[in-house]
Order: structure tokens, then C-alpha cells, then sequence
């Protein structure tokens, strides 16, 4: 007797334990789900915005800027979407094996007011409507210039003003909100850098300490782009040094952000295979400029030289330079499987015709989408861009050819 109360009490244990197995409820897709939105305000320690907050209101401070550390971010970002109560369909894994770098297609150079001296707030840079409209036509991600440098404080600690920083922000959130990815270019202050590198560089290292604490929680659609358009008298050994350096910092509070390092010459595409990359680190991409040739597409941009006072018409020459550099890209890309993105391309409009400024425009994005390499057009609305302000409207000469 003693026997079969004791089969039926372990019968009974088993049973329920089945049952509580079976019974685990599969994650709803409210607890397993996230957008950007809540995923920054859950994890900022000290944010502008409520949880939940409705990300397309408000350009104010969404995703939060950061004082604390808090690595989360990178593993918040890529939160579990699944839906199916467990099972994981095939196109759910091809969701999660997509990298954020995958999103850099086709991008747009929102240049000038975070490169001023001025704090205004009432520039275009701060309305979400050109943001949805640069999303309507197709672009897929923002590059941002600013220059930080023009609001430093005195040394040891170069403190950037917080105002300035609220500006940048702002612009950041208005692009996040939208759905557009942001790589965040320290731009403008190259000049002062090379001028005297080894007196400098510690003010970089400051700068970009005081970005990477600041936005060490915002989602992994932020990206940062470490300097402009590196030339000599900077050498080769030096950028290598000082972005080597610069991500090490990077690194302590955003493990896995993507970085952009720049080439030498300008971001040079024959500077690829002589730029350092840290090892193992698999969240770091290449920025690269094209404006071949110089004589077509600063036709009329004069404050850089007299020479190129003179009107001339997209050509062979242009057609075979702009060839062989992609190719060269892409070459890169396929040895070391580190991709490779256009940052600026161009033409300033001043005397150029409208026909060639389409051939060119059609020409360039035309290859870059046959060998599958992200651009970024320079520029939105200033002397080289694909949108006239006064108007509201895109420039037809340029849209049209944009592929
Ligand atoms: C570089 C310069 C920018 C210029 C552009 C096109 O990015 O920093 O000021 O407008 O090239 O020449």
C-alpha cells in the first residue's frame, strides 16, 4: 500500500511539472518587442523624455543623453523581435543576422548650421519636417558635420558647451525619430589638428570622450564618424595613431557603436590599405570621398582656388576616375570584409550645367548601386544640394538621377 501511495505522489509531481513546462506562457509580443523609442528611455540614466513617449512628437531629447555608464545600449538595440512564441521563423533570423552597417544605403549630407559659430534654433536643421521628407524620397541615413571645436572650453578638460551639445541633439533626435540612421562627423576642425598634431590631440581625445559619455545610450542608428577630410601635413602614422586611440576611448562606453575611420588625403580612396583598423573590432567602417574630378565638380567653387573659375562638362575623364576608385572600394571591401562607405560626392551648382550635373549624379549612383556601395550625397540645401529651402521642393535635376 505504502508502495503505491508513493508511485501516485511521485505520478502526481511529475505531472505537474509537465504541465508548468507546457503551460510557460510564450512571450507576448508587447514584452518581447521594442522600438528605438522605448528601448533609450528604458535604459538613459538621465533622459529628456518619458517611457513609452511617442517617438514622431518630439525632437526633444528621445533617446536620452547619458551621464553614466551604461553599456546596455548596443545589447538593447538588438532586443529579441520575436513574435512567435518561441519559434523562430527564417525570416526572423535573417532580421537578427542584419547588421546596422546593412542600413547604410543611400545617404544625405545635412551640412552648415552645426559647423557655425551660431547657436540658432531656428534653422531647418532643427524641423522634423525635412526629415520626413528626406525619408519619403528614400534616403536611409544622415551624415551630420558638426564641429564641436568652435565650443571648447580652456584645456585640461576642453569642455564642450552644453548648449551647443542640446543643439546637436536636437538635430541627432529629429533624424532618429524619423527612421534615418546618424553618423555623427566631428567636421571643421582638421585644419587646427594638423597645425600642430602632437599639441592638439589630447582637445580631440577630450572631445570625443565627452560625445561617446554623452550618447553612450542612444540607439545603435547613431553612429560616429571620427574626423574630416585628414590631409597633410598629418601623416599617415599620426591618423593612424590618433584614431587608434580615439576608439580605444570610444570603446570604454560604446562597445559596439559603429565607428567611421578616415583615409589620409582627404579620405582618399588610395589611403584604404594604409589605415589602421583595430583588430577583432567588427563595428568599424571606412569613410571615403569622390569628387573626380576636381575641375568638374568645383566648377565655380572658386574660395578653393581661381583654377576652378572656369565652366566644364562631366566627361570621360570624370567617368573612368569615378570607375576606377569604386572598384578600388569595392576591392577592399571584398579582402577584408569591412565595408566601405562614400561619404561626400558632389557637384557645387554655381556655373555647372543642369544636364551634366544629372549625368553625373546618374553616372556615380548608378555604380555605386551595381557594386553595392553606400553613399552619402553631398549636400541637402546649400551650394551642392538636392533641395531647394526656398521652395520646399527637391531639385529634379538631382532626385531624379539619384538611384
Ligand atoms: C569638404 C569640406 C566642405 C566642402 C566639401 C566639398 O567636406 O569640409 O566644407 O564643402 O568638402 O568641397
Amino acid at each position: 500500500m505504502k508502495k503505491i501511495i508513493t508511485l501516485l505522489l511521485v505520478l502526481c509531481l511529475s505531472l505537474t511539472f509537465v504541465g508548468c513546462v507546457e503551460k510557460s506562457p510564450a512571450k507576448t509580443s508587447s514584452e518581447s518587442s521594442s522600438n528605438n523609442s522605448s528601448v533609450s528611455s528604458d535604459t538613459s540614466s538621465d533622459t529628456g523624455s518619458e517611457d513609452n513617449q511617442d517617438s514622431s512628437t518630439s525632437s526633444e531629447a528621445n533617446w536620452g543623453v547619458s551621464s553614466g555608464n551604461n553599456e546596455t545600449n548596443s545589447q538593447n538595440s538588438q532586443i529579441d523581435n520575436n513574435q512567435s512564441g518561441g519559434q523562430t521563423t527564417p525570416a526572423e533570423t535573417e532580421k537578427k543576422t542584419e547588421k546596422v552597417t546593412d542600413k547604410l544605403k543611400r545617404g544625405i549630407n545635412l551640412s552648415g548650421p552645426l559647423e557655425s559659430v551660431d547657436i540658432k534654433y531656428d534653422s531647418w536643421i532643427f524641423n522634423p519636417d525635412y526629415y520626413a521628407q528626406l525619408v519619403d524620397v528614400g534616403f536611409d541615413h544622415i551624415r551630420l558635420p558638426v564641429n564641436f571645436g568652435n565650443f571648447i572650453g580652456e584645456a585640461p578638460d576642453f569642455f564642450i558647451e552644453t548648449e551647443f551639445l542640446r543643439q546637436v541633439d536636437l538635430a541627432i533626435n529629429c533624424a532618429l525619430d524619423a527612421g534615418l540612421c546618424v553618423v555623427l562627423d566631428f567636421h571643421g576642425w582638421t585644419g587646427t589638428l594638423a597645425s600642430d598634431f602632437n599639441g592638439n590631440k589630447d582637445c580631440f581625445y577630450k572631445i570625443w570622450e565627452q560625445v561617446s559619455a554623452r550618447y553612450q545610450s542612444y540607439p545603435e542608428e547613431l553612429m560616429f564618424e571620427l574626423i574630416n577630410e585628414p590631409n597633410n601635413p598629418i601623416t599617415n602614422e599620426q591618423l593612424n595613431e590618433l584614431q587608434m586611440e580615439t576608439v580605444k576611448r570610444i570603446r570604454k562606453l560604446n562597445p559596439t557603436r559603429v565607428i567611421a575611420l578616415a583615409t589620409n588625403d582627404n579620405n582618399g580612396t588610395w589611403n584604404l590599405f594604409n589605415t589602421q583598423v583595430p583588430v577583432g573590432d567588427e563595428n568599424i567602417i571606412i569613410s571615403i570621398h569622390n569628387y573626380d574630378t576636381m575641375s568638374f565638380t568645383h566648377q565655380g567653387a572658386t574660395w578653393i582656388g581661381s583654377e576652378y573659375g572656369n565652366k566644364t562638362h562631366f566627361d570621360d575623364e570624370a567617368r573612368n576616375a569615378i570607375k576606377e576608385h569604386m572598384d578600388y572600394c569595392k576591392l577592399y571591401e571584398e579582402r577584408t570584409g569591412r565595408k566601405v562607405w562614400i561619404s561626400e560626392w558632389g557637384v557645387y551648382q554655381g556655373i555647372a550645367d543642369k544636364e551634366d550635373i544629372s549625368d553625373y549624379v546618374d553616372y556615380f549612383s548608378n555604380i555605386c548601386k551595381e557594386l553595392d556601395i553606400a553613399y552619402c550625397y553631398w549636400e541637402f540645401c546649400a551650394g551642392y544640394g538636392v533641395y531647394d529651402l526656398t521652395t520646399g521642393t527637391f531639385k529634379d535635376f538631382v532626385m531624379d538621377y539619384l538611384h
